[in-house]
């Protein structure tokens, strides 16, 4: 796999209809001392398409990870406020998942980020996003908070709870605060 910028920051079917997922669980919060756990309930088949941006948030910067020369997955990365990256957009074409393709899209960013002096990395998913939640957690992401209202005003998207994850280097060998 080769991760290379991509030009624009809009990648065709990456950021439209392979920006979807079929899942049948979702998460559910638990608060246990104070910290966000999450426990897996299973519910009827569904399949969610995220939005395409109406136009590329400024500053964005897009890598497209190539294997066997095609486009196979994108991530995309600013710098946050806070002096953390984030990582605003991760999708991997459907076809091709499993094979640790965001994994080394993941990697790619804390890289990224420690080379420019960043502190950490910070996104937001929702907890029916199963496999993207496994994902962070698997590459060291942590909770840092939810927001049960924010897309309370969005139609199709009413019911969602966002959760902010978040990557601080340090963290890494002692993750129990
Ligand atoms: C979430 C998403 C980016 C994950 O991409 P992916 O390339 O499948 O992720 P990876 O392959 O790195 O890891 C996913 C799983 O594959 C497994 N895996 C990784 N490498 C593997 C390999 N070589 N062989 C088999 N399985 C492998 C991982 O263990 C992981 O398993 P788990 O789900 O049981 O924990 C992808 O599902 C996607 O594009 N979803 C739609 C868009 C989306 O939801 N984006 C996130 C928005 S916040």
């Amino acid at each position: 796999m080769k991760i290379v910028r991509l030009e624009e920051a809009a990648s065709g079917p990456l950021d439209c209809e392979e920006n979807a997922f079929t899942s049948s669980e979702v998460f559910d919060i638990l608060l246990v001392d104070g910290k966000i756990r999450l426990t897996a309930r299973n519910v009827e088949q569904f399949t969610k398409t995220y939005a395409a941006e109406e136009a590329p948030t400024e500053d964005v910067e897009s890598y497209g990870a190539f294997v066997n020369g095609a486009l196979a997955g994108k991530i995309d990365l600013t710098t946050a406020w806070n002096d953390l990256g984030s990582i605003e957009q991760i999708v991997v074409a459907r076809g091709l998942r499993q094979h640790g393709i965001a994994t080394g899209l993941i990697d790619f960013a804390k890289s990224w980020a420690v080379g420019k002096q960043l502190k950490g990395l910070r996104l937001e998913t929702q907890t029916n996003n199963v496999a993207a939640c496994k994902l962070y957690l698997r590459n060291g992401f942590e909770i840092g908070g939810f927001d049960r209202f924010v897309y309370r005003t969005q139609e199709e998207v009413a019911n969602e709870t966002a959760l902010y994850w978040y990557w601080f280097p340090e963290r890494q060998n002692s993750k129990n605060n």
